[in-house]
C-alpha cells in the first residue's frame, strides 16, 4: 500500500465532544487509510490548563491514556508527556502549519487568538464552541468569512443545519424564513408541559436525567438558543450582533442572581403560567414551543405558538428541527430534524468536518 497522507490536528479541548471525536479517529484510522489514504495525527492536544504535544503525531497509546485520565477528571499536564500551559495560542503558533487543522471543541472564548494565529497560518478550522462566533461581529466575520473554516456542530450538532443553510444560499436562492427548535432541553420541556405535566417538574426531571446543564437557567433563559440562531443569521451574510437579538427568557430577571437550589425551590411559580399557555394552545389548535425565528434581516428568540400541523408543531420530545422557507420551498418548507446534542453524534459532526477540509482543500 501507497504511504498515507498524514493530516496534522490540533485539538483545542479534551472533555465529552473532545473524547469522543478522539476515539472515533482511533477507532476508524484502518477505514480512513483504505477509503482515503490519509492518516489523521493529533499532533497536540490542550485542555484548560495543559497540553501535549508531539509532532509527529501523539502515539495511539499515549492518546488512549490521555482519554482515560481525562475521563478520570485528571488535568493533561500531570500525565508523562504532559505540561502546564493557559494560552492554547502558543500551541497553535509553535505547530500549526498550512496543513493543520485546529479543532475547537472547548466551550471558552479564550480560544479566539489561537484560532486568528491558524487562520494566520492557512492551517484549516474545525469549531464546535459557538463562542468565537457569537462575539462582536468585526471579531467574528473574519472567521465566518475564512474559505477554511467549517462549524457544522456548533447548531444542531450533526444535523447538517450550517450546511444546508450555505447550499441554500450559496445560488442566490431567497430564503424567506428559518424556524427552529433549536434546544433539545426545551424541546423536551414543551412537550411535556403539553402532555399535562407542570413546568417545574419536567425541569426537575430533566435535570435530573441530565438534559439540562448543571444550573437549569443556561437552558431556561434562551441564550444559548440565541447563540445558534446568531451563528444561522450570520452564515447568511447578516451583520447582527447579540445585543440585536429579543430572547424571552422562560423565568423572571431577578432570579437570575439566586442559588441554583434558590431558584429550582421557586420554579413551581411558574407553573400557572405554562398551565395557562398550554390551554391557550389547546383552544386554538396550536402547539407551545420555544422557537428561534430568522426572517427579513431580523432575528428573535422565545415562546411561540405555531399551528399543530406545521412541522414545528408536530415536533414530539428532544429533537432538534429547523424548517427553511425559500423561494422553492414556500409553502412546504425544507425540514431537517434529529437530535441536536450528545457528544458522540457531535464529534461525528467536528469528524466529518475535518475530513471534508482534509479531502477537499479546494472546496467552499
Ligand atoms: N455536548 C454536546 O452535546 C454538544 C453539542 C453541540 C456542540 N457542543 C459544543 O462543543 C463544545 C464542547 O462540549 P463538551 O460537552 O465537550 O464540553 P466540556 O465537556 O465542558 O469540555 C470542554 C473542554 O474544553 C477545555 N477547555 C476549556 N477552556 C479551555 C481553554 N481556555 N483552553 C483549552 N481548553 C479549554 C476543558 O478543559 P478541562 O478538561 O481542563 O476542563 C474541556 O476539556 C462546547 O462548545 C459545546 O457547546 C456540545
Amino acid at each position: 500500500m501507497s504511504e498515507l497522507r498524514s493530516i496534522p490536528i490540533i485539538l483545542l479541548g479534551l472533555g465529552g465532544v473532545g473524547r469522543a471525536l478522539v476515539e472515533q479517529i482511533l477507532s476508524r484510522r484502518a477505514y480512513h487509510a483504505r477509503r482515503y489514504g490519509i492518516r489523521l495525527d493529533i499532533v497536540a492536544v490542550c485542555d484548560s490548563t495543559g497540553a501535549a504535544v508531539a509532532p509527529q503525531g501523539l502515539s495511539d497509546a499515549d492518546l488512549q491514556q490521555a482519554l482515560a485520565h481525562k475521563a478520570a477528571g485528571g488535568q493533561l499536564a500531570d500525565l508523562p508527556f504532559g505540561y502546564y500551559q493557559s494560552q492554547v495560542q502558543h500551541v497553535v503558533d509553535l505547530e500549526a502549519t498550512a496543513q493543520t487543522i485546529v479543532v475547537d471543541v472547548t466551550a471558552s472564548p479564550a480560544t479566539y487568538d489561537a484560532l486568528r494565529v491558524a487562520q494566520e497560518r492557512g492551517a484549516s478550522i474545525v469549531l464546535a464552541n459557538k463562542l468565537p462566533l457569537t462575539g462582536p461581529i468585526e471579531q467574528a466575520r473574519p472567521l465566518l468569512r475564512y474559505p477554511r473554516l467549517r462549524y457544522e456542530t456548533t447548531v444542531g450538532a450533526a444535523v447538517p443545519v450550517i450546511t444546508t443553510t450555505k447550499r441554500l444560499a450559496a445560488g442566490g436562492e431567497r430564503i424567506d424564513r428559518i424556524q427552529g427548535v433549536l434546544s433539545g432541553t426545551l424541546g423536551y420541556l414543551m412537550t411535556a408541559v403539553e402532555q399535562g405535566v407542570a413546568f417545574s417538574k419536567a425541569v426537575l426531571q430533566a435535570k435530573k436525567m441530565g438534559y439540562t446543564e448543571p444550573d437549569p437557567r443556561e437552558d431556561l433563559s434562551g441564550r444559548d438558543v440565541a447563540r445558534k440562531a446568531l451563528i444561522l443569521a450570520r452564515t447568511l451574510g447578516w451583520d447582527l450582533e447579540m445585543s440585536d437579538i429579543p430572547v424571552a427568557s422562560l423565568f423572571p430577571e431577578e432570579w437570575a442572581s439566586w442559588s441554583v437550589e434558590e431558584f429550582l425551590s421557586e420554579l413551581s411559580a411558574l407553573d400557572d403560567d405554562f398551565y395557562a399557555w398550554r390551554d391557550t394552545a389547546r383552544a386554538r389548535h396550536e402547539a407551545l414551543r420555544y422557537i428561534a425565528d430568522i426572517r427579513e434581516g431580523q432575528v428573535k428568540v422565545g415562546l411561540e405558538f405555531v399551528p399543530l400541523d406545521s412541522p414545528l408543531g408536530r415536533l414530539r420530545g428532544s429533537d432538534n428541527l429547523v424548517a427553511f422557507y425559500t423561494e422553492y420551498y414556500a409553502e412546504h418548507p425544507l425540514v431537517l430534524q434529529g437530535r441536536g446534542a450528545g457528544v458522540h453524534a457531535t464529534a461525528a459532526g467536528v469528524l466529518s468536518d475535518i475530513l471534508e477540509l482534509a479531502l477537499f482543500p479546494l472546496v467552499l
